[in-house]
């Protein structure tokens, strides 16, 4: 087992999404998220992820400040680039915010953010989160000009969406994409993230990627939950990631 946090520990950030899918499907109070990120916690992850979506379908306003003191594992907000966001952040001043896509009638993001639409706004946007003192990740697709444009922009981190690879794990581009745009985002002085889709059936040839230093995942582990809990969800993925990883 290689030490937490050195310098080839795959982080697992995980998204407790669907945990306030679940409380929103009654209108309830249980399942609490926050709850929900400090068993993800203690069971190993390296930090929780959340996306406040424009029209609240699962996480609401409140959840957030709880979120950021259930647990002292680090948060990352997903949030679409606009002005009440980026105001919601500079209030929250998350550990990062991951920039995402966001249409209102998609199950859930269906692609990468185009960074090459509207640069100005996006490089101010990144501005912005970056003097709030906050970590900048761009979700895109694993596309060379995606990754040269979020380069450009200023942001820390990109995000290679695999959901592509997830829906057809056995496509030779997919993964040769993934594995290709880690290396140019590393070259372009970007750290790597990558996630959407992961699961721990699909999860280790993306973990075997020495490059991608963070993985989020979400789906996955809270609908492995209900059946093994929470707890053994999250270490159950841990093991995968650190097969793959030969840690
Ligand atoms: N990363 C980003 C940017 C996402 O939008 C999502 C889904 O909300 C995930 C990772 C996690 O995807 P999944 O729930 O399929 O694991």
């Amino acid at each position: 087992m290689a030490a937490t946090g050195g310098p080839t520990h795959l982080r697992l950030y995980i998204n407790i999404d669907h945990v306030a899918t679940l409380r929103q499907a009654r209108q309830a109070d249980e399942p609490d998220p926050a709850a929900a990120a400090a068993v993800c916690a203690a069971a190993g992850a390296d930090g929780i992820t959340a996306h406040l979506r424009e029209d609240r379908r699962h996480i609401q306003d409140a959840d957030l400040d709880a979120l950021m003191r259930a647990t002292r594992a680090p948060f990352n907000l997903e949030m679409a680039l606009t002005d009440e966001m980026l105001a919601i952040a500079e209030r929250l001043r998350p550990h990062q915010v991951t920039l995402v896509p966001e249409r209102r009638l998609e199950v859930t993001t269906e692609g990468g953010l185009d960074v090459t639409r509207e640069p100005a706004r996006l490089r101010d946007g990144l501005a912005r989160l970056a003097a709030a003192g906050i970590r900048t990740s761009l979700f895109i697709d694993a596309d060379p000009r995606m990754i040269d444009a979020s380069a450009s922009a200023g942001a820390v981190a990109i995000e290679l969406h695999t959901g592509r690879y997830a829906h057809a794990p056995g496509g030779p581009a997919t993964l040769a994409a993934l594995a290709e745009g880690a290396r140019r985002g590393r070259a372009a002085a970007l750290a790597v993230h990558a996630g959407h889709g992961l699961t721990v059936r699909n999860v280790g040839p993306v973990a075997a990627i020495a490059e991608i230093e963070e993985l989020n995942i979400g789906h996955h582990i809270v609908s492995r939950a209900v059946f093994v809990g929470l707890d053994s969800a999250v270490r159950e993925m841990r093991g995968a990631m650190d097969l793959a990883r030969g840690d």
